[in-house]
């Protein structure tokens, strides 16, 4: 028998450049994460790297939230749930944000979704558009750019250099045009490790609710503060101002949940029933059993509390070591972060013939002393380096210890 071969004529030959869209074109990748994958590529290569790269609590998960995974799992929590979440996890964080603030949030208003990310990402997708603009302060976290360009909408940057890195009502008043739609705070501040003070967010919000502009408060390091600064939600707000308010959540560094990928927004109705719709068409809900043992946790408010507290002592003894350990250094400048678990190094100072972006400083770090720190540019502040915390005093210790062989030892017999 005469086989019959057809020749298929792809469109496309296996070496054309895929047609990424023009949306996720635009976007760029993140710079945490080239700097987590140099961090990764040295140490497949056998070396001891020390990596200050990290987003996210050293810190395992506390033991009871594990164990109320494993009962809801058992308990069979493992189907599709509402894509606003489950009732007891809607109801939970009302109830808790209730006792914890005082704060007056209705189950209706609480969205779950997969992490604080996905939380900014519904809350900024169903209220941007082309033509819009978007403020964001300076430094600011690597994603909110790159979800306003998603959406179609300009970013107009906020200076706060002179104000030390700490949004001012006056900062945000200067920057509002008749298009601006939105504004994204992040207190306290990843990178900068700054906090907004209750009084002065309160004014920022009021301002905007005045002139009309929605604003995004990114809460993902909400209980990360170290007193005397104080913690603040603007889930307290009165309800007139939270007409403009989306608070995303998350449960990632609180409760040393990362990978479980939870988090929440709290909105006023309408803008979380758009967010419910466009989460439907995509991630659907968080996963059911995590849902589940948030949920639980949140009701045992005592035992999540203190193992928060137990966590943020542990960041503000490494804190109180390490920035003025840095501050040791020649050329560095490091204010003493008052949330996060981020140090915000100055290095503008060693910027010359050696170096001549904090790009080629974090570079120098990374090939003489494996020590793997994120530059600044990625956050909008060039010239600074982004030094995390979240890891052991030993490798807190080891990493001072590699610097100041570089820039107090080696530099200066050079500069001799
Ligand atoms: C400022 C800020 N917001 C939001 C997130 C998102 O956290 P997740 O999606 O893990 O809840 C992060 C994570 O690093 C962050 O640093």
């Amino acid at each position: 028998m005469v086989g019959v071969f057809f020749i298929i004529h792809y469109p496309l030959s296996i070496d054309m450049i895929f047609p990424t869209s023009e949306n996720v074109s635009r976007m760029k990748t993140s710079s945490t994460f080239k700097a987590m994958q140099a961090a990764a590529n040295l140490r497949e290569q056998g070396f001891d790297v020390i990596d200050l790269t990290v987003g996210e609590p050293d810190f395992p998960t506390p033991e009871f939230i594990k164990d109320l995974a494993i009962e809801g799992l058992h308990k069979n929590i493992t189907r599709y749930t509402a894509s606003a979440g489950m009732k007891p996890f809607t109801e939970a964080v009302s109830h808790f944000y209730g006792e914890q603030f005082g704060a007056d949030v209705t189950p209706a208003q609480v969205v779950a979704s997969c992490g604080g990310k996905q939380a900014l990402f519904n809350a900024a997708c169903t209220i941007l558009e082309k033509g819009d603009e978007c403020l964001i302060p300076k430094p600011y976290w690597v994603t909110f750019p790159e979800i306003v360009t998603f959406t179609g909408a300009k970013s107009v940057f906020i200076e706060t250099e002179e104000t030390d890195f700490i949004l001012s009502a006056g900062e945000v008043r200067n920057a509002i045009t008749d298009k601006t739609k939105l504004i994204i705070i992040n207190s306290p501040s990843n990178p900068s490790g700054r906090v907004v003070p209750p009084a002065e967010m309160r004014k920022i919000i009021e301002l905007c609710a005045e002139k009309g502009v929605y604003v995004l408060t990114d809460e993902c390091y909400l209980f990360f503060v170290y007193p005397p600064a104080e913690v603040f939600t603007s889930a307290v707000l009165p309800r007139e101002l939270r007409r403009f308010v989306c608070v995303a959540g998350s449960f990632s560094k609180t409760y040393a949940m990362t990978g479980w990928r939870i988090g929440y927004t709290i909105a006023n109705e309408e803008w979380s029933k758009a967010m419910i719709k466009l989460q439907s068409h995509s991630a659907t809900h968080p996963t059911s059993f995590v849902q589940y043992a948030c949920a639980r946790a949140m009701e045992r408010r005592a035992e999540s509390m203190s193992a928060v507290q137990e966590m943020l002592e542990e960041y503000r003894q490494r804190r109180d070591w390490f920035i003025p350990e840095l501050n040791r250094i020649n050329g560095f400048k490091c204010a003493m972060p008052e949330g996060a678990f981020y140090a915000f190094v100055d290095v503008r100072e060693l910027l010359g013939d050696k170096f001549k972006t904090s790009a080629d400083v974090a570079d120098y770090l990374l090939t003489e002393a494996q020590t793997v720190t994120t530059d600044g540019a990625g956050f909008g502040a060039d010239g600074f380096l982004r030094i995390s915390y979240a890891t052991s005093m030993e490798n807190l210790h080891k990493a001072i210890e590699r610097m100041k062989k570089l820039f107090n030892t080696e530099l200066q017999t050079v500069a001799q």
